[in-house]
């Protein structure tokens, strides 16, 4: 239906508690990319806050694949929205359970402009002070959408962030508010491991697996947040953004100031895998 005409009730859980999860599915050529990832990732996110997923893989996929079918753009980004459902106020579960809601949307899929892929985009860092189930994709964003103002506030694409350790003084990077990164260091790729402080991207997946396949040297590791200001590229992963270079961080130049080698390299290499795998799926 047209979205103006998609309606929910002002009781249900994700309006009034943030209850819910989600998922964000590119599109290429009417294929959704990685979709048994990014399900394996939605029922991750869903057993974690304890919801019964309401379909089966099947049934996902057909809904997905009908909902690709009904949008005319061969590259599409698919929103999936899945909440505890419509109850009576109150912080616990409702019993019994109430059908969950769920709201699928598809959007043209935008990938950053050629400008933009050979300018990069420019970034501020700030304090991670999420919680400590990042690894769940939940709808409840607040601390994400602060962050990400951050950056807006001060003309930039993304907000690096950067988690204190709770014990001893020492701070390291885990992503950014909307988005993976990874630290480049003497043609060495770095990348944070995937853990309860991050969202385990898909893209993220794609970027290591084509760093292993092509001989790049990679380490997955926690990344100090010193490492991130005397880095000689920082790169950032998405879903929609794909790779893109982050070339100025703090006001401060990235390296040379302009995407590096190995972004050129994986990007290359993404464009390669996007036209050879992922749209003849
Ligand atoms: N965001 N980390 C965070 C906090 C994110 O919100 C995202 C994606 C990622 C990258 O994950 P993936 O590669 O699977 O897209 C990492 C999506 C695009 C969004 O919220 O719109």
């Amino acid at each position: 239906m047209p979205i103006e005409e998609a309606k929910i009730s002002v009781l249900d859980r994700g309006f009034i508690f943030g209850d819910g999860v989600y998922e964000v599915i590119p599109v290429y050529s009417r294929k959704a990319f990685r979709l048994e990832s990014h399900l394996r990732r939605l029922h991750h996110s869903l057993d974690a806050i304890r919801l019964d997923s309401p379909h089966s893989d099947v049934e996902w996929a057909s809904i997905i694949n009908e909902l690709i079918t009904r949008n005319k753009e061969p590259d599409q980004y698919l929103y999936l929205h899945i909440t505890r459902g419509v109850a009576k106020r109150d912080h616990a579960f409702p019993i019994p359970p109430v059908k969950p809601t769920v709201f699928m949307m598809s959007n043209p899929l935008l990938t950053p402009p050629a400008a933009l892929l050979q300018s990069g985009v420019s970034a501020v860092s700030a304090e991670d002070n999420r919680w400590l189930r990042c690894d769940i994709k939940a709808i409840s964003l607040l601390p994400n959408v602060m962050l990400r103002q951050l950056a807006v506030d001060a003309g930039c694409a993304e907000t690096i962030l950067i988690r204190r350790e709770s014990v001893g003084g020492g701070s390291f990077m885990t992503e950014g508010a909307a988005s993976n990164i990874f630290v480049v260091k003497n043609g060495q790729l770095l990348a944070p491991p995937k853990d309860n402080l991050m969202l385990p991207g898909i893209t993220y997946d794609v970027v290591l697996e084509i760093a292993a396949a092509n001989n790049i040297p990679h380490e997955v590791r926690r990344i100090a947040a010193a490492e991130v200001f005397i880095a000689d590229e920082l790169l950032l992963t998405s879903s929609t953004k794909e790779v893109l270079a982050i070339t100025s961080l703090d006001g401060k130049p990235v390296g040379t100031g302009k995407p590096g080698a190995m972004f050129s390299r994986l990007y290359g290499l993404y464009q390669d895998f996007k036209r050879d795998v992922m749209r003849a799926g």
